[in-house]
């Protein structure tokens, strides 16, 4: 409300200003840069690292279409690595097969709310000369080894869409540690304008500014964050005890160095042993006015990237497996126990 009453509704505001400097204390980083949206996040990441045409950037193929969209945006190609079974993200030991001459970056996903082994990547990085983006756009607030995630790579890419742990309806960031980036994506975020002369374009820049009024929105579950996440971790907690032990059910693992994020609870059906596929779970709690996701569809399959992908003799296994296999279910903070109990209760009758 303070906000619209103040009446700066665009992208200029102390809600702005509050928001990235509190956001990026929560990430680690040195600054954040509010965005549009998560995959603005990742297109400007990718200006600002200079990405050409005929460059490749490594990325895990069982992720949102948004993190290959964006390296396609510049003319690069993705080349998509299988996942690590341990982590759902990116497995470190697959990158060096997949570099060539052409790979300039990595950008690693936090799939559903888990951090990927960061050291290990950071290290590969380093040695072969590539920078590192973290996708965290699912992973608000997640921490590898203690340290939270967005900090920990070259630059950290969030989403705060409507179904986010904390959102804006549209919404993104891009934290950055590095203080020359800073200027340059601020440039390149604000049409390339130079900060110290109105209406002077150096470089050709974008408008990929969020609003004051979007942020006010971000600052006040900030504020809340310890009880957004925890009601979401409580939601977690219920549905693994009350889906536990039953045949053909797994859930997300959790490396003993990660606290993943609690973005969507993750369910793993074994048809063979649960009697029904996940296909048929979804119609069958569908048809009790329970909504699901399955997980995403590997990118390496969709008509935009397939042919390539197919040229590369990629094979991603695990992707395959966990995309074949994998759903989620109904997470959100309001949601109550009785709503939890409904949703598992509906699929441990499935078994039966
Ligand atoms: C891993 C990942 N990257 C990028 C995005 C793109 O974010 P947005 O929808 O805000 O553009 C999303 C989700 O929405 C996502 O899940």
């Amino acid at each position: 409300m303070e906000a619209i009453q103040s009446s700066w509704i665009s992208s200029t505001g102390k809600f702005i200003d509050r928001f990235e400097r509190e956001f990026a204390d929560l990430c680690g980083a040195r600054t954040a840069l509010s965005v549009s949206n998560g995959t603005v996040a990742l297109h400007l990441a990718l200006l600002g690292l200079d990405v050409r045409p005929g460059d490749e950037v490594l990325v895990p193929s069982l992720t949102y279409v948004a993190t290959a969209n964006a390296v396609r945006y510049m003319g690069a190609e993705p080349v998509f690595i299988d996942v690590d079974p341990a982590t759902w993200g990116l497995d470190p030991r697959l990158i060096e097969a997949s570099i060539t001459r052409r790979t300039k970056g990595i950008i690693v996903v936090h799939l559903y709310g888990h951090p990927v082994d960061m050291d290990a990547i950071n290290h590969l990085a380093a040695v072969h000369g590539l920078w590192v983006v973290e996708d965290a756009a699912e992973a608000h607030l997640a921490t590898y080894k203690g340290r939270p995630v967005g900090g920990l790579g070259d630059l950290g890419t969030f989403s705060f869409y409507g179904n986010k742990i904390f959102t804006s309806g549209e919404g993104g960031a891009v934290t950055v540690n590095n203080p020359q980036m800073e200027v340059r994506l601020r440039a390149l975020r604000g049409q390339g304008v130079d900060p110290a002369r109105r209406y002077y374009f150096p470089i050709t820049g974008y408008n990929f500014r969020l609003t004051n009024v979007a942020c006010a929105f971000l600052c006040a579950q900030l504020e809340r964050r310890d009880q957004l996440i925890g009601r979401r971790r409580e939601i977690f907690a219920l549905y693994r005890q009350l889906l536990s032990g039953v045949p053909g059910l797994d859930f997300q693992p959790e490396a003993e160095w990660a606290r993943s994020a609690p973005w969507l609870f993750c369910l793993l059906i074994d048809a063979a042993k649960f009697g029904v596929t996940r296909d048929e779970v979804q119609t069958r709690l569908a048809a009790q006015g329970i909504d699901s996701r399955p997980f995403f569809i590997p990118l390496h399959t969709l008509p935009p990237f397939r042919e390539g992908s197919r040229q590369r003799g990629e094979k991603l296994p695990w992707t395959e497996t966990l995309a074949a296999t994998g759903m989620n279910l109904p997470t959100y903070t309001n949601m109550t126990d009785d709503d939890v109990r409904r949703v598992a209760g509906a699929i441990v009758e499935l078994s039966r």
